[in-house]
């Protein structure tokens, strides 16, 4: 059982200085998971530090590939080349759906069998989504009730398959391409809309042919892959929280150096813009298809915004942080098309309506999302996590700008994807 502790969070002036992010997640397991089906060794820099990649590197090392980690961060794995191993014990993929939902498209396409199981909350989440289309390129796959974890699934030879995936996931559609990879004949994955590229891209970088157009991606299977070594650049999603800090802060200036700058990653950036930000981009370098940058934003007053569609996909794990400044901003939030918060690592809709009006915020839930009205004040309150590491790190942003202390009850979720998260926003935080 992790020790649940709380934080207490004071009021802040502003937010100032310049920061590196841990590197990123969604790139840390899709190149864990790659380099196992590599030949030879791979050496990543700056690995996701969070439980969740040691979670997807627990996996990989269950599956018989040796796995090392430096006291600076830096990973290597010595890849099996598509043929692992079969674990004595079931695959432990903790808090991470991205480890159960990625990886189950490698394990389906191996000779033996393996179970997949998780913590309470990802035992909750729904897997149906890669259960029905894995099943069709023909691995047997049983589950929980409710198409949870965990998961048995028998793997095989599977064959290529054309899928349109029915929700945008980018979990999703890279289980498929892991799985078409080591299937026999070409697999096609159609998305409803654009999610993250990072699985077309680390595939690619590990020497895959892929083929992307629009909202298809295309990989034939049988091709093999080369280790790689690289940097993995630092995780946007968590520069989120500290950007959306400065921007509630009329005399902030941060600086975010080597971060993501993917553009199916990079739109909280155009939504801080439209908030009244000012954002600027410089060094901006590709690596590994991967865009990498340092990012300034500098506040300012804005517009109203909207987030639905196309976009709500794109900024799925920013809009918890979004809508915790909501109430700061000029000109509020509404989000729609969200209902995939609601299968998160905790309901996030609800989550963040609960914590905002503790916090004595004026907030309407709709089916789908949220209006936020801007220019609120807002107090100190008790705000519950639900364990997930999205929620309390948006509430502690939202908890510099209060009249009065706030307190973060299970703080330490936070570990989740940033251990570092409390000790980081210490640096640039003035009170
Ligand atoms: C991720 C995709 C998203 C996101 C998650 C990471 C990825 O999940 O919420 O944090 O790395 O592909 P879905 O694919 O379920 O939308």
């Amino acid at each position: 059982m992790r020790e649940l502790k709380s934080v207490i969070v004071r009021p802040a002036r502003d937010v100032l200085g310049s920061l590196r992010m841990p590197g990123d997640k969604s790139i840390s397991h899709r190149y864990a998971m790659l380099a196992a089906l590599a030949s030879g060794r791979s050496r990543f820099e700056n690995f996701a530090p969070g439980a969740d990649c040691a979670s997807t590197l627990g996996c990989v090392q269950a599956l018989g590939c040796t796995v090392e980690r430096d006291a600076q961060g830096a990973v290597t794995i010595d890849g099996l080349g598509s043929q692992l191993r079969a674990s004595s014990a079931p695959l432990d993929c903790g808090n991470s759906g991205s480890t159960m939902r990625m990886l189950a498209g490698i394990v389906a396409g191996q000779p033996f069998a393996s179970e997949m199981i998780g913590d309470e909350s990802l035992s909750r989440r729904p897997m149906k989504r890669i259960i029905e289309p894995l099943t069709r390129m023909g691995a047997e796959i049983h589950s929980a009730d409710g198409d949870c974890a965990p998961l048995r699934i028998k793997g095989t030879k599977l064959h290529g398959i054309e899928y349109q995936v029915p929700v945008a996931s980018a979990q999703v559609k890279t289980s498929l391409l892991f799985a078409g990879l080591l299937a026999e004949g070409q697999t096609k994955v159609e998305e409803p809309s654009r999610t993250r590229d990072h699985g077309e891209l680390a595939l690619r970088a590990f020497g895959a042919n892929v083929d992307c157009l629009r909202n298809t991606v295309t990989i034939q299977g049988g091709q093999t892959l080369h280790p790689l070594e690289a940097c993995i650049p630092g995780d946007i999603s968590s520069a989120a929280f500290f950007l959306c800090a400065a921007a509630i802060f009329p005399e902030s200036n941060l600086v975010i150096d080597g971060v993501l700058l993917n553009p199916t990653r990079s739109a909280v950036l155009d939504v801080l813009a439209a908030m009244g930000s000012r954002i600027s981009m410089v060094r901006v370098e590709e690596q590994y298809g991967e865009l990498v940058g340092t990012v300034t934003l500098v506040p300012g007053v804005g517009q109203p915004i909207t987030i639905a569609g196309a976009r709500t996909a794109l900024l799925i794990d920013e809009l918890p942080v979004l809508a915790a400044i909501a109430p700061f901003t000029a000109g509020g939030l509404e989000v729609r098309d969200a209902g995939e918060l609601r299968v998160k690592e905790s309901d996030r809709l609800s989550a963040v309506t609960q914590n905002l009006r503790a916090m004595g915020a004026q907030v309407e839930q709709t089916a789908d999302g949220w209006r936020i009205p801007g220019r609120q004040k807002l107090h100190g309150a008790e705000i519950e996590s639900f364990g997930d590491h999205r929620i309390a790190m948006a509430f502690t942003i939202a908890s510099l700008r209060a009249g009065s202390e706030t307190r973060i009850q299970d703080s330490g979720c936070v570990a989740i994807s940033y251990p570092n998260f409390f000790e980081d926003l210490e640096l640039v935080v003035e009170r």
